[in-house]
């Protein structure tokens, strides 16, 4: 209790000489920042303070994980955890901190329709209003399939990848490689696609590729379908396909 007086009755010095140092520059006492040494000594500590979670697909989560550390010689409850948006959620495992304990946080951020370099921050409030941030960063890579399950890949930005890189492709293997291998595979091995090897029918070839086979994955790729290749091009991929595997 005495102790505790004494605590409070110091507090309330450096307390004052904050607001008055803080008044000299015009700011708010408001947030204070672990690792810089600031009046309110801090209790709450992260260890570290920055984290760098590297790049991530948007559209995916960034998570991170936050170690901090009560420093102080009472107990401290986390009664509050704020983050600098609603796309950022973080939990602590345990609220109560014994002196000197430890807990983690996990820090989650949903990616959606962010771009390029980004940065959040996660701010704790102990019961006796010691303040703790960090800061996590992390750099979102442009994803251009999200969102676009239900799209025709032969439209809009979808057009870049697979549509335009048959223009001009004169021989199967060219045009194979410019629209069908990232589906089928460099090898015609499969991959989101089945495989093609052993598909000796070009005239069965011919009618699956020009009209697709009704499935938004493969789509009719001849022009009046829609689609980027020309009866030539049809021609000479389906002739191409079915003449590789005897
Ligand atoms: C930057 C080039 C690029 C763009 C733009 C692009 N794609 Fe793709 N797409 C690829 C590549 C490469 C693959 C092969 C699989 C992979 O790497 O994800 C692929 C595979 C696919 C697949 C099969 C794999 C799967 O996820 O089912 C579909 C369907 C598809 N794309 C649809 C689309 C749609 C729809 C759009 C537009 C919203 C689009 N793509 C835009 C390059 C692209
Ligand atoms: C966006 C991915 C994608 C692209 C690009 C694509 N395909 Fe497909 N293809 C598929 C999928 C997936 C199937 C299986 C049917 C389904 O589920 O829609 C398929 C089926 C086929 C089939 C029927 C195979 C069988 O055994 O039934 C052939 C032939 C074929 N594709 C050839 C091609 C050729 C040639 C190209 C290039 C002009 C191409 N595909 C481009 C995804 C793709």
């Amino acid at each position: 209790m005495v102790v505790k007086l004494i605590k409070s009755g110091l507090m309330l010095v450096v307390f004052i000489s904050f607001f008055l140092s803080a008044c000299n520059q015009h700011q708010a006492p408001q947030i204070i920042p672990s690792g810089e040494k600031t009046v309110l000594d801090s209790v709450l500590e992260f260890e570290p303070d920055h984290v760098d979670l590297g790049v991530v697909k948007e559209g995916d989560e960034a998570i991170g994980f936050l170690r901090v550390r009560n420093s102080g010689d009472s107990m401290a409850n986390i009664v509050s955890v704020e983050t600098s948006c609603g796309c950022t959620v973080a939990e602590p495992e345990q609220r109560l901190l014994m002196p000197g304990g430890f807990t983690r946080i996990k820090v989650v951020v949903d990616t959606f329709a962010k771009q390029g370099a980004a940065k959040k921050w996660i701010l704790l409030t102990d019961d006796a209003g010691h303040h703790s941030k960090a800061e996590l960063i992390f750099h979102v890579q442009s994803n251009p399939h999200l969102d676009g399950s239900s799209r025709s890949i032969f439209q809009g930005k979808c057009a870049a990848c697979h549509y335009k890189p048959a223009k001009g492709k004169v021989t199967g293997s060219d045009i194979y490689h410019a629209v069908c291998a990232m589906c089928h595979g460099s090898d015609r091995q499969g991959a989101t696609g089945p495989s093609l090897k052993h598909h000796n029918d070009a005239g069965m070839l011919s009618a699956v590729i020009a009209n697709g086979v009704g499935s938004q994955h493969m789509p009719g790729f001849a022009v009046d379908k829609g689609g980027p290749l020309t009866v030539a091009q049809v021609s000479a991929l389906s002739q191409w396909l079915s003449t590789l595997d005897e």
